[in-house]
């Protein structure tokens, strides 16, 4: 089986070896794509129900554990931290330690208040999909793990553009671009982005 993969603006292209890990027997990149959904929605309705969630959302294991959740019916990594190398994020090796630091600094800022919520969320968002641990689905996970810090904290949820973020659209490149000035320590626009 070969997919034909269509990668939208700012999507992590898979290794060979990575699309070889697809579970179900899929004939193409909408096919893909409404299994994934089926996959997250399960996932996020797993999410809301965790006590692991609810206690340690910020955990290494638990964030695996919630990608696992997302995208476990789909493909065999799902859950297991990147051993390669993509466009985007930190060195394969230091995804554990950059995850730690990041448990760290949000919980600071939180408790420092260092910036307010919407900032500390939109932060949040960002290092993570930086880091980007996974294989794939790295723009969901972040997305579903900002949505469900916000929850705790009784903070606003994001509407990331009312859109779905999945395929291209001005509003994925709106997103994508605000991302590139949250790289730069700028991160007016993705708040605004968030809140859309
Ligand atoms: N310059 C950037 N800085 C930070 N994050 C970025 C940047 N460019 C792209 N991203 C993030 O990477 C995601 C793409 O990674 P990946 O393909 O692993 O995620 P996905 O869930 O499969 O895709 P998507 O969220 O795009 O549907 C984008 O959705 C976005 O969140
Ligand atoms: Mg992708």
């Amino acid at each position: 089986m070969a997919i034909d993969w269509e990668y939208p603006e700012g999507a992590t292209p898979l290794d060979p070896e990575e699309a070889l890990d697809l579970i179900p027997g899929l004939a193409t990149q909408s096919e893909l794509n409404e299994f994934e959904a089926i996959n997250i929605l399960e996932g996020s309705n797993w999410a809301r129900r965790s006590t692991k969630i609810k206690r340690a959302l910020l955990e290494q294991e638990t964030l695996r554990l919630l990608h696992k959740n997302m995208f476990g019916q789909t493909w065999r990594w799902a859950g297991s931290y990147r051993k390669t190398q993509k466009n985007i994020g930190c060195e394969a090796y230091q995804i554990s330690s950059s995850i730690k630091i990041l448990k760290d600094d949000v919980q600071a800022w939180i408790k420092w208040e260092t910036y307010a919520p919407e900032e500390i969320a939109a932060r949040f968002h960002h290092r993570l999909v930086w880091i980007h641990p996974f294989a794939n689905g790295n723009g969901r996970f972040a997305r579903l793990a900002t949505d469900l810090l916000c929850e705790q904290q009784h903070w606003p949820a994001p509407t990331w553009g009312a859109t779905d973020l999945v395929k291209q659209s001005q509003t994925r490149t709106k997103y994508i671009k605000a991302l590139q000035l949250a790289d730069r320590n700028d991160f007016a626009s993705l708040m605004a982005f968030m809140k859309s």
